[in-house]
């Protein structure tokens, strides 16, 4: 009875903490001169969940992420993470930049650098990870973006979605409580994009708290806990994916579905 009891405050207290958002993001602003590219945009993200972005092109899907890794100045608004203010007025916290992690389209690596130097170089260097911990790190995570072999070549000597693993293993070094990407996947050829799109997937089920942003429909419909529908700087709609694969959404975000899926 009392273990019973226990288990139930356990529990509880789980609950508790998965419900306070990882991330929390309120009435963002954000202009580029004149143009307001980001209006009003409000949405949390509890922990170990994944929110897959969607819009079209110009929507400001991709300065919607480079506001919350710290990348762009908000002008209005306010984000929260992992409880601390890291930007909107009297922010603090930059130094939790480090806590989040990102992915771009074009993978970014290093070209000088081999991929397993390319994914030991932010934890020595940031971090202050002694070398022979940071290469035993980075051989797990090549490992775990499932290309072990290829610690010692360099970016030139990868294809494309080789390239883009190693920049996630590059992210993940840092041992992010975010992971950000920025449709990466668009800049594959197709037979690399269910290599790449299966580790980010593998990852959010393994209970990392995404942000993806991409136009991978049935990526989206198997990994989002929500999609957030974006248009001309607004949140559209936000659903769960039952909800807006089951047609249930603004009729806008009816008819984005329907010029990609066709
Ligand atoms: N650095 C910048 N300076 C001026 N305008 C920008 C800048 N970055 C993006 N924009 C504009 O902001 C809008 C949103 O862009 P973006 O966030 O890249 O959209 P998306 O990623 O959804 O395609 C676009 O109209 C784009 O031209
Ligand atoms: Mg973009």
């Amino acid at each position: 009875m009392i273990e019973e009891s226990m288990a139930m405050i356990d529990s509880n207290a789980q609950q508790q903490a998965a419900a306070v958002p990882l991330l929390s993001i309120a009435g963002l602003r954000k202009s580029y001169g004149a143009v307001e590219v980001l209006r009003d945009v409000s949405f949390d993200l509890c922990k170990g969940k994944t929110v897959v972005v969607i819009g079209p092109s110009g929507s400001g899907k991709s300065t919607l992420l480079r506001c919350i890794n710290l990348l762009e100045p908000i002008d209005e608004g306010t984000i929260v993470f992992d409880r601390q203010k890291i930007s909107g007025t009297d922010a603090h916290g930059h130094h939790v930049r480090i806590d989040i992690g990102m992915v771009f389209q074009n993978f970014e690596l290093f070209p000088h650098l081999t991929a397993i130097e390319n994914i030991m170089l932010a934890p020595v260097e940031v971090r202050k990870v002694p070398k022979a911990q940071a290469r035993d790190t980075a051989l797990a995570l090549l490992e775990k973006v499932h290309i072990p072999d290829k610690a010692d070549a360099f970016p030139d000597e990868l294809s494309g979605g080789q390239q883009q693993r190693v920049a996630i293993a590059r992210a993940l070094a840092m041992n992010p409580k975010l992971m950000l990407y920025d449709e990466p996947t668009s800049a594959l050829d197709p037979e690399m994009i269910k290599e790449v799109l299966d580790v980010i997937l593998e990852l959010s089920n393994e209970g990392m708290t995404s942000v993806v942003v991409t136009h991978e429909m049935s990526f989206a419909r198997r990994a989002a806990d929500e999609i957030v529908f974006m248009d001309g700087g607004r949140v559209i709609e936000r659903a769960s994916s039952e909800r807006f694969f089951g047609g249930e959404v603004h009729p806008r975000a009816q008819k984005f579905i329907q010029t990609i899926l066709h």
